[in-house]
């Protein structure tokens, strides 16, 4: 080895050692600790695939045609679980708010119309695609029990400046889900625009339907759903960062495609311009290797743990917001912030939701029953502590 070459790596190892002192400061998914997060420590495939693909640029599919056939099978497999029609296609986002972003452009191109109907229960990306897009959010309250959007409040609100209507499969704070086949039989006869954000519930809910779990449909066997959003990097085990939008209508991406005069492909389509294959090839990765035996059991998983902890739960004395429908629970507490602090001091990482008075613990695949298990006495010990049991 040369002298100058020596340099070099002692000088990487430096900068390494650096990156890993501040990585130290971080929570792991591999701890199991961190039990309020939507994601997940990838898959090992995902993390290969990532790796091999650094150097990519989807926004250049043209130099890089080997990673595009990548995209085009990964979205072809989300097609396929979401019983696309015929004219379907599917766009790579770079998660939930970028999915909402842009079905929600595509409503406003389409219809020019300013108006976007929302459960209370939607996630914040509206909020910043109102400011974005000046566009106006209308929000329909949840009903009492269930926490889902309101059928009839919202049939009410559709008028003539109505962009679109949103429903949710898989809400962010409790996993709820938006009562859709009967939001598309109103937004079909009425013509209105229908996106489904399903970010976090798009890898849950097909599964949990080939599981014979009561769960309504939310996909495009409903006519009236125009578009669907899915995050690969939540439960499809995958790297971040990966969503799909799915699009009922292929001519629907001419709304929001520009000329791209300077790159080798002839127009460019979404928000993004140079956007790296690496986490597409990590998310077709990991659904070549699991397959849908593989996610049926991953989901499976999930729910037994999530049961578990349900049941461990009403043991200590606490209460749940809702009956679970996915693998989210929302423990009710009425001294909210002295439990989280007293969580977090021991290395626990839970999420509270202030308006629910709920702290929300998604079962995410690193949550299993031994984390279950470590968790629940600190929980009680906690809440014994504060006088909340
Ligand atoms: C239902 C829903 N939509 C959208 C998002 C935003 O996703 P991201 O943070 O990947 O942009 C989330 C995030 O938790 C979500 O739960």
């Amino acid at each position: 080895m040369t002298h100058k070459n020596k340099i070099d790596l002692n000088k990487q190892k430096l900068v390494l050692n650096m990156l890993g002192r501040l990585q130290k400061k971080d929570y792991s998914f591999s701890s199991g600790h961190i039990l309020g997060s939507m994601c997940t420590q990838p898959h090992p495939i995902a993390k290969k695939a990532y790796n091999m693909f650094l150097e990519t640029n989807l926004g250049d599919p043209k130099l890089f045609p080997g990673t595009k056939e990548i995209e085009n099978r990964l979205l072809k497999f989300i097609s396929d679980l979401l019983h696309s029609p015929k004219n379907a296609t599917g766009h790579i986002v770079s998660g939930g708010t970028e999915g909402n972003i842009t079905a929600m452009w595509m409503a406003k191109q389409l219809t020019h119309k300013k108006e976007i109907i929302i459960p209370s229960s939607a996630h914040f990306s509206f909020n910043k695609i109102a400011s974005l897009m000046d566009m106006k959010l209308i929000q329909i309250p949840v009903t009492k029990n269930h926490y889902c959007m309101d059928v009839h409040e919202t049939k009410k609100k559709i008028g003539n400046n109505t962009a679109a209507v949103v429903g949710i499969a898989g809400s962010t704070e409790l996993g709820m889900i938006d009562p859709i086949p009967e939001l598309s039989e109103i937004c079909q006869e009425e013509n209105i625009f229908l996106h489904v954000d399903a970010a976090f519930g798009g890898f849950v809910i097909p599964f949990l339907k080939k599981l014979n779990y009561d769960v309504p449909d939310f996909d495009f066997t409903l006519k009236g759903v125009s578009t669907i959003t899915l995050d690969a990097h939540k439960m499809g085990y995958s790297a971040i960062p990966l969503g799909i939008l799915m699009i009922r209508e292929k001519k629907w991406l001419n709304e929001i495609s520009v000329e791209s005069p300077y790159i080798s492909s002839r127009k460019q389509t979404g928000i993004l311009g140079t956007r790296s294959g690496g986490p597409v090839a990590a998310a077709y990765a990991v659904i070549k290797y699991l397959g849908i035996e593989g996610y049926k059991k991953v989901v499976q998983q999930c729910m037994e743990t999530t049961k578990y902890m349900e049941k461990r739960i009403i043991e200590t004395g606490l209460q749940l917001v809702t009956k679970p429908k996915m693998n989210v629970l929302g423990i009710k507490l009425k001294h909210l912030n002295q439990v989280v602090n007293l969580l977090i001091k021991h290395g626990w990482r839970v999420n509270k939701i202030d308006h629910l008075s709920c702290i929300r613990i998604v079962v995410m695949p690193h949550v299993t029953k031994k984390i279950v298990d470590k968790f629940i006495p600190v929980l009680k010990k906690t809440c014994k502590k504060v006088g909340e049991i």
